[in-house]
């Protein structure tokens, strides 16, 4: 049986990794990633603004080692930005701090993001920080609230299967953050492992934000989750512009036009480039059903 566990430590593999690159169209990849480049980016975002979608676009890349890397990550963010602006698309921007060198040095990281914040002031767009596993919280939070003394179009995400998530939101009142369940395998140290443990602590740390008048980014594919959020605003007069829906390109695309149609605001999660094997991987170990078509496409090969 091909459990969570395995699709996570595949998603860390470096030989497995460089292997399955160049399988990746036919392991199915395609349809959850919107091509390589900026341009297929761009393409993507359009077509999805045409059925009345937002968008959010990710530069796939999550392993950076040296600090020419990290450089050139963030240039890449910056062009991204400047496209979304030539484009004129309804598009953020979402991205990860491992990307820009927060492993590699937190002043280089942070010099990073300044400039990538700059351009997303200069075209009143926003950039979310995605949250990555438990060991870079601590980092991530300490430099959003250092960048927020500066830049206001700036939020991220937090992770309700932690258990420290209730305390974390407290601490970001005002800010717009993205809630979602959490993608890693953490340890129960850090973390609830029963799944109907991680959506109570999920919907209590949505209901929290969106009480305290911030706005919240409602990141999941979970139609329960998302009957009792639209509800739970309902109930509390809590207006359609204070709040969004979030789910990944290429999962549950009826049910996002579906929402967009109701008039909420629903923004697709759009990865694109490269290097799309870690994000792949990931997205199988939450969905084991997903698998069935990858190895299909892998075995027939
Ligand atoms: P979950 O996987 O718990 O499923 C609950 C139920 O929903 C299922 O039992 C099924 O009924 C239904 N369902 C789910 N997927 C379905 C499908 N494809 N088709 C039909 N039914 C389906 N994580 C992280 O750690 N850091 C981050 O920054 C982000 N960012 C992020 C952005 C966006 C836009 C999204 C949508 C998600 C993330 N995530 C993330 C991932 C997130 O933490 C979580 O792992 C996944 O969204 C899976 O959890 P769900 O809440 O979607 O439902």
């Amino acid at each position: 049986m091909i459990t969570r566990n395995f699709f996570l430590f595949l998603s860390q593999n470096k030989f497995v990794k460089a292997k399955a690159t160049k399988w990746g169209p036919k392991l199915g990849a395609k349809s959850v990633i919107a091509g390589e480049t900026i341009d297929e980016a761009m393409e993507t975002v359009r077509q999805l603004n045409e059925q009345g979608l937002s968008g959010t676009v990710d530069h796939l890349g999550e392993f950076v080692y040296s600090r020419d890397e990290a450089i050139e990550s963030a240039d890449f963010c910056i062009r991204t930005l400047d496209a979304i602006a030539e484009a004129k698309v309804d598009c953020n921007l979402s991205l990860k701090l491992t990307q820009l060198g927060l492993d590699v040095d937190r002043n280089l990281c942070r010099d990073n993001m300044v400039r990538i914040l700059e351009t997303a002031e200069k075209y009143d767009n926003f950039v979310r920080i995605d949250m990555e596993d438990y060991s870079h919280l601590d980092a991530t939070l300490e430099l959003l609230h250092e960048l927020r003394q500066r830049f206001d179009r700036v939020g991220t995400a937090i992770q309700g299967y932690l258990y420290r998530a209730e305390k974390d939101i407290r601490q970001l009142e005002g800010v717009n953050l993205r809630l979602i369940k959490g993608a890693y395998k953490e340890s129960p140290e850090v973390a609830y492992q029963k799944q109907e443990e991680v959506d109570r602590n999920y919907l209590n740390i949505i209901k929290s934000h969106m009480l305290n008048g911030s706005y919240a980014a409602v990141a999941t594919h979970d139609h329960r989750i998302i009957d009792e959020v639209k509800a739970f605003a309902k109930e509390h007069n809590i207006t359609k512009d204070k709040f969004e829906f979030q789910m990944l390109y290429g999962f549950r695309s009826e049910l996002q036009t579906e929402i967009a149609k109701e008039g909420y605001k629903m923004r697709v999660y759009i990865p694109f480039g490269e290097d799309w094997y870690g994000y792949f991987m990931r997205r199988l170990a939450e969905r084991p059903q997903n698998v069935t078509f990858a190895l299909r496409g892998l075995l027939s090969k």
